[in-house]
């Protein structure tokens, strides 16, 4: 399966490089680790699902990609050596709203200071919400609450409109670059 295309448009402009310690929570198939991993990336793919991790060892090895998989929960693990980019694709939007904020703290924890966060931040209204309701996953993530919950003063935001990326499955993502301070 080709990566997700805007992780590739963030290679092909040098957003990424060769060579950069890139994390993927929550990654599932693995098949951006792998993809990434081909590219010349040192990846690490997290995730607490033997399942995922199963299905990411098979994508490694028939990809003939070398990457890092870590058994862990993603709103407790501590990485040993910051990273220098986070690809964050759907595990944020898979995670209960309750635990939003022990998740963006790994993240900022994660990374070094300057290191950045490519996110993919997902569009999925419910018409649940108008009366309150968390529906999901995936849930929606409004672009106001992950300001508040990656703030000003530990986050640089690059100004919108971001671009807008259609999911397979009838969502979109907004693509997002953050800088970590
Ligand atoms: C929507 S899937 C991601 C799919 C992935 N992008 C792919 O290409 O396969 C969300 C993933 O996050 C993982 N996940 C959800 N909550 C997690 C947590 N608290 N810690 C670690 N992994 C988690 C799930 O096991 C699942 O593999």
């Amino acid at each position: 399966m080709p990566p997700d295309h805007q992780l590739q448009r963030w290679w092909t402009d040098g957003v990424i490089q060769p060579g950069m310690r890139i994390a993927v929570p929550g990654c599932g198939t693995g098949h951006d680790v792998a993809w990434l991993a081909r590219a010349g990336a040192e990846v690490t793919g997290i995730d607490y699902a033997p399942a995922a991790l199963e299905r990411a060892r098979e994508t490694l090895r028939q990809a003939d990609a070398q990457a890092s998989l870590v058994a862990a929960d993603v709103t407790a693990w501590i990485p040993g050596e910051p990273f220098d980019a986070v690809y964050e694709q759907t595990c944020w939007c898979a995670l209960h709203p309750d635990r939003w904020s022990a998740y963006t703290q790994s993240l900022h924890g994660w990374l070094r200071p300057g290191g950045l966060l490519l996110l993919m931040l997902m569009q999925a209204p419910r018409p649940g919400a108008a009366e309150g309701r968390l529906e999901g996953p995936p849930y929606h993530m409004d672009v106001h609450g992950a300001r508040a919950l990656l703030p000003l003063e530990s986050w640089d935001w690059p100004a919108p409109p971001y671009p807008r990326v259609e999911h397979p499955r009838g969502w979109a993502e907004l693509a997002i670059v953050l800088r970590r301070r």
